[in-house]
């Protein structure tokens, strides 16, 4: 089968292979993948910034696609199922935060920037019948992250006001529709005029430049503060993001894509009552929780581009430079 593996010997730190079709384990399935979807996660791999990354190992942790084999301990009727994968595997017992054996498919072990995927059997879950190939492979770990950080870490309430930074990013544009679909008012940031533009027809009341000196005063001063912020870029725009806060604010953090912030002023945090939340993908309840509120609300994943397989260096490339607007898609 074709395939995408990191392989950082190369310029690209990817190369375009041709390995052996999985074999499909007791407890797993084998998926024909129709589409795959880009997470940042692959670029960390890439630049050698992700835990325990190996060359030669297939990148890519969302699909989409076609149950072709199952394993012996698994029921044949899922042959010919329209599926896509849920990638967070062994969570553990406790929903506060996953345990020491979580994993992503995708990096240690083989994910879906391939024609096929070998995945436990639990892991799989019918497509939407709402949703293309192409959305339905963008959903699962943007989604699931983006869903766990506004309902659940974030414990949003209807009526309340949120702020969703980066919008141009894959879990914000989840994140935003999340926040419109549970009746808050949403307010959104971004780099790009034509992002702020598009967000506010979907629904945003207003948009911020987060690029311009003082944004923070001036969104205080428009908005009245923020209930709950999401963000996934962290860096020096913390501070300014506990300026837009109310007293009493939750602040919930699942990226650091712009690295950790230079300085943290306690004296806001403590005399605010502000609450700093840290987030990550979310338990198998969330993932289910996450599904029926997308199916109710027939919500579709806004598609940024669709690449060919053997372009994956490209695609890359456009999420590495953040110029993109939704997720970005690879088709086998
Ligand atoms: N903890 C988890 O489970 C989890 C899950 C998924 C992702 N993540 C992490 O979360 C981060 C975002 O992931 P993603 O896949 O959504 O990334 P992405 O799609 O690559 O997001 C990139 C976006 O970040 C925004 N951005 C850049 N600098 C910013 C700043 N200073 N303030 C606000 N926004 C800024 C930009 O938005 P504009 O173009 O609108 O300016 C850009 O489009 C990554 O670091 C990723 O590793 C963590």
């Amino acid at each position: 089968m074709k395939a995408i593996v990191l392989q950082r010997s190369l310029d690209s730190k990817i190369q375009f292979v041709t390995l052996p079709k999985p074999v499909c384990q007791t407890n797993e399935v084998l998926i024909r993948i129709k589409a795959a979807a880009l997470n940042h996660r692959d670029e960390w791999c890439r630049k050698g910034l992700y835990p325990n990354i190996q060359d030669g190992i297939v990148l890519g942790s969302d699909g989409a696609g076609i149950v072709e084999e199952v394993g012996a301990a698994v029921d044949p009727k899922l042959i010919g199922q329209e599926v896509m994968l849920n990638p967070a595997l062994h969570w553990g017992d406790n929903e506060k935060a996953q345990g020491k054996n979580f994993e992503i498919i995708g990096m240690p072990r083989n994910g879906t920037f391939a024609e096929y995927v070998a995945v436990p059997a639990d892991r799989v879950f019918p497509k939407p019948s709402h949703l293309s190939w192409e959305e339905a492979a963008a959903l699962p770990l943007a989604g699931l992250t983006a869903y766990r950080a506004v309902a659940v870490q974030g414990k949003l309430k209807a009526g309340e006001q949120v702020l969703i930074t980066g919008i141009g990013g894959g879990v914000a544009q989840f994140a935003a529709q999340f926040v419109l679909a549970l009746g808050a008012k949403l307010f959104v940031s971004s780099s790009s005029g034509e992002k702020r533009a598009a967000a506010l027809a979907l629904g945003a009341s207003e948009a911020f430049d987060y690029g311009v000196d003082n944004w923070s005063a001036a969104a205080l001063e428009s908005s009245g503060g923020m209930d709950l912020i999401v963000d996934g870029a962290s860096g020096d725009t913390l501070s300014q993001l506990m300026n837009i806060a109310k007293p009493g604010g939750r602040l919930v953090f699942y990226g650091a894509t712009r690295g950790n912030p230079p300085q943290l002023e306690a004296r806001k945090l403590f005399w605010n009552q502000l609450q700093l939340i840290g987030t990550t993908m979310g338990t198998d309840q969330d993932f289910a929780e996450m599904l029926a509120l997308v199916d109710r609300l027939q919500l579709k994943p806004r598609i940024d581009a669709v690449f060919p397989l053997n372009e994956a260096a490209l695609a890359l490339d456009r999420m590495k430079e953040g110029i993109q607007f939704g997720k970005i898609v690879l088709i086998p």
